[in-house]
């Protein structure tokens, strides 16, 4: 069974900076972050084969391997399809993608090693490979599902047609794409409105813009978002990351915002977001600060 209806935590957590990659967290340090998710209840981790140049996911399985009984507490979600040129990986000649058979199920056996468990949640592919076949790529989910090794499958920065493509022959659990103040456009180009009408819950990577709306910035686009933004976290007594993820988190589509930061601090702060409620109008205020008009 893909279950399309896996219970996901409201606020997922992203492994990308934890590792090489970013803070290089060692692993005791990583041990605390992880336990204190698991504390808050935060217990979806997305990673990928690549992050910290395919190192991320040892590091993470170092934890499983301390502590057997963990593993069942978590949600482990990872992706495949990118091939980068790395050290690591001397057999690749140029960065591409790969969502052939072979590839898929290699990707998923060392995912599998490296993360010293004998399942995963949720593999997604990477990125749109222009070769994808999706007859293929259905019968390979089917034969990882099959044999347990994988619970349910997903994509990533598919467009709604690709998306649709695929999800004919097999049925997809999300399309993760990045969406925030920054980037709207799941807004307007049917990525958001496809989720919906499938049933399935889309994940937003880079939520807070990959921290562009924290630094200081000539693009008038933060300075709008920052200013606005200021007023509204008053109004709501709010810091301005809460706002950020509250105006995902207010949409239909039940967006999971997959956060970046490694500081435990600030995901307890994100944790607060879901306690707060936009008013309609608060959340258009943002849209229009983000885009400089008024909607039609
Ligand atoms: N599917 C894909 O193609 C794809 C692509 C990119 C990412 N992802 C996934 O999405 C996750 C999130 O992406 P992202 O890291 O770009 O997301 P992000 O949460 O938008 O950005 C994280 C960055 O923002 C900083 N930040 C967060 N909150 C902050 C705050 N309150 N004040 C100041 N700085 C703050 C973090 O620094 P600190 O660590 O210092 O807090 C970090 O550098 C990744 O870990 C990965 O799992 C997926």
């Amino acid at each position: 069974m893909n279950d399309r209806n896996m219970d996901f935590s409201p606020l997922i957590i992203g492994t990308m900076r934890l590792g090489r990659w970013g803070a290089g967290l060692k692993t005791q340090q990583l041990e605390r972050f992880v336990n204190a998710c698991v504390e808050m209840d935060l217990r979806t981790f997305d990673h990928a084969d690549i992050y910290g140049d395919y190192t991320t996911e040892s590091d993470f399985g170092q934890l499983l391997k301390n502590n057997s009984s963990l593993r069942a507490e978590l949600q482990l979600i990872t992706k495949c399809g990118i091939k980068l040129l790395h050290a690591n990986r001397p057999d690749h000649t140029i960065k591409s993608y790969d969502t052939s058979r072979e590839h898929i199920l290699m990707s998923v056996e060392n995912s599998l090693r490296n993360l010293q468990t004998d399942y995963l949640d949720v593999l997604l592919i990477h990125r749109p490979d222009y070769l994808l076949n999706p007859q293929q790529v259905a019968e390979c989910f089917t034969e990882l599902r099959d044999s347990g090794k994988v619970r349910a499958f997903g994509v990533s920065n598919f467009t709604p047609d690709q998306f649709d493509m695929l999800n004919t022959c097999f049925p997809l659990i999300t399309n993760q794409v990045e969406i925030s103040l920054l980037t709207l456009n799941p807004f307007t180009d049917g990525t958001l409105s496809r989720c919906m009408l499938n049933n399935i819950r889309p994940m937003a990577w880079s939520p807070v813009g990959g921290g562009a709306l924290f630094k200081p910035s000539s693009d008038p686009a933060v300075q709008r978002i920052k200013m606005v933004g200021g007023e509204l976290c008053e109004k709501y007594s709010c810091d301005l990351d809460q706002l950020l993820y509250a105006w995902l988190l207010k949409h239909p589509s039940g967006i999971l915002p997959v956060l970046g930061t490694s500081n435990i601090e600030r995901v307890r702060s994100a944790r607060r977001s879901l306690d707060i409620r936009l008013t309609r109008e608060d959340w258009y205020v943002l849209w229009s600060a983000s885009t400089g008009e008024d909607v039609a």
